[in-house]
């Protein structure tokens, strides 16, 4: 009883210091809908079957995929239509590229620009739509595409070697649209994003794995752009870049929750680069992180700069990253006329469990990147690039070999 009051407590006071860096929902686990519809795996192209079953559901249920491996080209969730991917099944995106041709015959191409695909799971202006289910959706970036003596991802390492861009598919984009649930799918081999949203208010994302190889190029986990009121729970991401990246381009993107996720390899829990339109209101609470280059990222520059403020990291634990802390308001060295600042970002209850390159790097003394520091444990033989940096608090290298992240961070 007496423990019991005092966890109550404890939980109170640290939701306390909060504030409102959080998705201001009240959020809790998504419950799965009930179906309209149940179909089964023709084995051949299944996009027109599935797609009218999504067409006439009754709004408040879900397309059900109940058994096989379904293949498909790019589908468009309805409005308060959900599309349920139930255990055993997988939904294959078909690699034709002219199925996802947005009429400049460029997909599956190279060119400057880089914008000549359709996503392959598609919702514009949808409200309370959500994909669920313990199935898998496969991207099949890894397969050649129809026609071609390349993957998808052959052809994003093309555009590498010829610098230009790769006009391939993201796997899932989700724009203008409220009240957003993705459910414990597992999500794998996105030729680009897997996950990007536009302006989209109310998203949650719970108990999704999401996995691509190390050397899979801009294959993004879960990208909240221009959105607000967003929560990322329970999500095991490994992939080719961010695990998460929040940005601005259009809109502000604030009021975001992380909790109790698990990120391996890839670029980490990044904020940016483009921030134009500020990013603010960020919570990033219980996360374990190793083997990536970067832990926590926040980047930007002149060039696609804005406010990025109030962000709160509690509760991290990480090993084997390259940069445990990389902020950098000159990334990718890049100008224009657009200043960034890094405002009241707090790191409490941090831990570092294996040397790595701290970097900190704001633009001048008026404009530094200003931390707070509480109880930030790190390796001794960590080292460091401060530049322009306002730290208040200290790193305590005190860490040892024996200490061991938790699941969710280290508490
Ligand atoms: C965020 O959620 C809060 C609480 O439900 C709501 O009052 C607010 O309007 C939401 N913000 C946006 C931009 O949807
Ligand atoms: C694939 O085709 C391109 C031209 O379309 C050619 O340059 C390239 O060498 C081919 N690659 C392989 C692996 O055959
Ligand atoms: C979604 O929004 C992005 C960014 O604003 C835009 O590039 C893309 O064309 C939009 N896609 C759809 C299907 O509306
Ligand atoms: C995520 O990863 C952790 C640690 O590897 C594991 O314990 C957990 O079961 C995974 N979660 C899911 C949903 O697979
Ligand atoms: C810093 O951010 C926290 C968390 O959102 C907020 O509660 C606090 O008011 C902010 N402080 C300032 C000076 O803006
Ligand atoms: C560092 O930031 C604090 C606010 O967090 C401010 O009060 C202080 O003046 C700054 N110091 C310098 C040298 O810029």
């Amino acid at each position: 009883m007496r423990q019991s009051t005092s966890l109550c407590l404890f939980a109170v006071l640290a939701l306390a210091h909060v504030g409102t860096a959080r998705d201001l929902r009240d959020v809790t686990e998504p419950k799965t809908p009930q179906s309209c519809t149940t179909l089964r795996a023709t084995g051949g192209d299944d996009t027109e079957v599935i797609q009218k079953a999504l067409d006439s559901c009754t709004k408040g249920q879900a397309v059900q995929l109940s058994h096989g491996t379904f293949y498909s080209g790019p589908l468009t969730i309805p409005s308060g239509v959900n599309l349920l991917v139930d255990s055993g099944v997988t939904l294959k995106a078909l690699t034709n590229p002219a199925l996802y041709d947005l009429g400049a015959n460029t997909c599956g191409t190279l060119d400057e620009y880089g914008v000549g695909c359709k996503a392959f799971i598609t919702m514009h202006g949808a409200r309370s739509s959500g994909i669920y289910g313990k199935g898998t959706i496969d991207g099949q970036a890894n397969v050649r595409m129809t026609g071609k003596n390349q993957t998808w991802w052959q052809l994003s390492n093309a555009a590498l070697a010829a610098k230009n861009y790769q006009n391939v598919p993201r796997l899932m984009q989700i724009n203008n649209s409220l009240d957003i649930t993705l459910y414990q799918l597992t999500l794998l081999n996105s030729p680009f994003y897997f996950v990007a949203t536009s302006e989209t208010n109310g998203f949650t994302v719970w108990g999704l794995n999401i996995h691509a190889p190390a050397s899979a190029r801009n294959t993004d986990g879960v990208d909240p752009i221009g959105s607000q009121n967003v929560t990322i729970a329970y999500c095991n991401i490994s992939t080719g870049d961010d695990a998460v990246a929040i940005k601005a381009m259009t809109a502000p993107s604030r009021h975001i929750s992380l909790l109790n996720n698990h990120f391996g390899h890839g670029n980490g829990m990044s904020i940016g680069s483009e921030v134009n339109y500020g990013a603010s209101d960020v919570l990033v609470s219980g996360l374990t992180q190793h083997d990536s280059k970067n832990g926590v990222h926040i980047k930007s520059n002149t060039f696609r700069g804005g406010h990025v403020e109030n962000i709160i990291y509690d509760n991290i634990c990480m090993y084997n990253i390259d940069s445990p802390f990389r902020l950098d308001m000159e990334y990718m060295d890049l100008h224009g006329n657009r200043t960034p600042e890094f405002r009241n970002i707090t790191f409490s209850n941090i831990k570092v469990l294996t040397r790595g390159r701290i970097i900190i790097h704001g633009i001048s003394n008026a404009n530094p990147v200003e931390i707070k520091l509480n109880n930030v444990h790190i390796t001794k033989g960590t080292a460091f690039f401060e530049h322009f940096a306002n730290i208040t608090g200290t790193w305590v290298e005190d860490v040892s070999s024996s200490t061991r992240c938790g699941k969710y961070g280290n508490l």
